[in-house]
Formats: C-alpha cells, sequence, structure tokens
C-alpha cells in the first residue's frame, strides 16, 4: 500500500504553510441545524487535528448524517461556523452579514474534503475504474491517461487493481464499497468523511474496509468516521466522540469513552453492543457454573 503513503504525504507536501497550516484542520463552533420544527444540531463545537482519526458514535437520528454532511457542504446550517483549514464553509461575510457563498467559493473551500456514503453510489454502467476516473476527468479536468494512472494507483492502494473492468454488480458490496474509498481518495483529499461506511455490507464483508481504512489511518490520513463498529473505534480513534440529541455529549480517547462511560445516556447507548456480544459472557457463566459445581462437589465429598 505505498500508494497510499505518497497520496498522504503529496497531498500534505502541496499544502502551502500559513496559518492554517498549523490550526485544526477542522473546526466546527456552534454549529446549528433544523429541518422544520425538529433541531437536528443543537450547537456542535469539535476540533480535527491534522491526521487524527474522530470515531462519531451515537443513536440513530442523533444528527450525524447531518453533522458529516454539513462538514461536506452537502448541507447548508443554520448558525455557527464549519472552517475547513481555516477558511469558512458555505459562507461569507458582507458588510457584517453573514450571505450564502457562491458555488465556486464553497467547492474551492471543500476541494480538499472526500467523502464516503453508506451506500456506495457507484455508477452501475461504469466499470470499476471509470467509476474513480469519473471525477478526474470532470471535476479536475486532468487529461485522461493521467487520470488513469491515478485511477488505477488508487485501486490498487485498495487492493482492486485486478478488478478495474468489473462493473459494480460484478463485485461483492465490500468491494464496491473498496472502489468507492477509491475513488474520494483519487481527489486527493486532505480528510476522509464516512458515513456508517460498512453498515449495509454482510457482516463477513466489513473487515476488508475496516482494513483499507485502518491503513489509511496509519498512513497518517485524517479521517471523520461515523461508525457502529465500537471495535474499529476503540482500536484506530484518536478521539470518540458521542452525540446524543444533536449535540456532542461525551468525547475522550477510546478507553475513556469506552471503559469509563458515566454518561447515563452514553453507558445505555454502549449496554446494547455488550448485549449483543453477550454469548462470551454466557461461555464465563458457563465456566462459573462448572467452578461451582466443582466446589460443591468437592464440599460434598
Ligand atoms: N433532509 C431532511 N429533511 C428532514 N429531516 C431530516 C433530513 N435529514 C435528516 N433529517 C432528520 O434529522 C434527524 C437526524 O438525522 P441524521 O443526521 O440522519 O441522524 P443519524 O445519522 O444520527 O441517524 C432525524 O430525525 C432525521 O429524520
Ligand atoms: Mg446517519
Amino acid at each position: 500500500m505505498n500508494a497510499m503513503t505518497d497520496l498522504v504525504s503529496s497531498s500534505s507536501a502541496s499544502t502551502a504553510p500559513s496559518p492554517a497550516a498549523t490550526a485544526p484542520l477542522v473546526q466546527v463552533r456552534g454549529l446549528r441545524k433544523h429541518f422544520g420544527e425538529l433541531e437536528v444540531l443543537r450547537g456542535v463545537d469539535l476540533d480535527i487535528a491534522k491526521s487524527e482519526v474522530v470515531c462519531i458514535i451515537g443513536p440513530s437520528g442523533s444528527g450525524k448524517s447531518t453533522l458529516l454532511r454539513c462538514l461536506a457542504a452537502l448541507e447548508t446550517y443554520d448558525a455557527g461556523e464549519v472552517l475547513i483549514e481555516g477558511q469558512l464553509l458555505g459562507y461569507a461575510e458582507r458588510n457584517g452579514q453573514r450571505v450564502r457563498a457562491s458555488q465556486r467559493e464553497i467547492n474551492r473551500v471543500r476541494r480538499n474534503v472526500g467523502m464516503v456514503f453508506q451506500q456506495f453510489n457507484l455508477w452501475p454502467h461504469l466499470s470499476a475504474l471509470d467509476n474513480v476516473m469519473e471525477a478526474l476527468l470532470r471535476v479536475r479536468k486532468l487529461p485522461r491517461d493521467e487520470a488513469k494512472q491515478r485511477a488505477n494507483a488508487m485501486l490498487e492502494t485498495v487492493g482492486l487493481a485486478h478488478k478495474g473492468d468489473a462493473k459494480p454488480a460484478k463485485l461483492s458490496g465490500g468491494q464496491q464499497q473498496r472502489v468507492a474509498i477509491a475513488r474520494a481518495l483519487a481527489m486527493e483529499p486532505h480528510i476522509m468523511l464516512f458515513d456508517e461506511p460498512t453498515s449495509a455490507l454482510d457482516p463477513e464483508l466489513v473487515g476488508e474496509v475496516l482494513q483499507v481504512m485502518k491503513q489509511l489511518a496509519r498512513d497518517g490520513m485524517t479521517m471523520a468516521v461515523v461508525t457502529h463498529e465500537m471495535g474499529f473505534a476503540a482500536q484506530v480513534a484518536d478521539k470518540v466522540m458521542f452525540i446524543d440529541e444533536g449535540r456532542i455529549a461525551v468525547q475522550g480517547k477510546p478507553r475513556d469513552v469506552f471503559h469509563d462511560a458515566r454518561q447515563p445516556r452514553l453507558r445505555q447507548f454502549l449496554q446494547n453492543y455488550f448485549d449483543r456480544n453477550a454469548f462470551w459472557s454466557r461461555e464465563a457463566d458457563e465456566k462459573n457454573d462448572v467452578d461451582e459445581r466443582n466446589a460443591a462437589d468437592g464440599a460434598d465429598a
């Protein structure tokens, strides 16, 4: 996976040194968003430093996708600020008033933000290679052979160099998601946002996608990952954020969030995961039963 190392280092090397270079890559301050009556984000503050991996957990409907979509300018927001590499995303100040930025300006600021969705959103009529090339040709306006070379390198990065000619329907869900990751990486993002990237996959295909993401993290990619894969979060995250009802209710190192959860809503949320893995404790219970029986037998004898 050397191609990925090159990708990450070259994309950071191309960032001109500026005051923004030392600031967090993403800064969110007082972010609010509502859909009609429903306030979905109720004052979110967060920082993501360069090369940091942040995992976002929380119940369904708590605002996780909306938050990521705001970071990628796929959603407008009502109040607060989203700064990407020090630049305000989505809005501009004119005569002390906040106005919606032009699409051109929005595209410029979010240029370095890549996103991967739960549904892979590949073009069904295009090969894996063409799916990865598409935005390079259309958005980045790269010459065809350069686009093809980069797309091939990205497919190699996700372990799919041999599948370039395959249409999505011929690929497994895990492979399709890896193509979607290659497509995002091809745009040389400085940060990758993942919204439940493995939630649509059959359980046996989850690992191959997480593996690619782990490698990316090791290679220094800045990442924000909404996930229910607590094992991944525990292993890979620098920081875990628990979102509840549109607010970051708890954040900290994985160890503190997972093993020392005091906040009642977080405890309750995590309990569901512990319960799902309850067969381990059953094994332990059975062993205890045997031990107790043996002890009892010993006492009878
Ligand atoms: N485009 C939309 N229009 C109206 N309501 C929405 C829209 N998108 C999300 N919501 C609502 O906002 C809330 C938060 O959604 P979402 O950010 O998708 O939560 P999560 O990703 O944590 O499950 C939910 O109640 C959802 O129904
Ligand atoms: Mg969601």
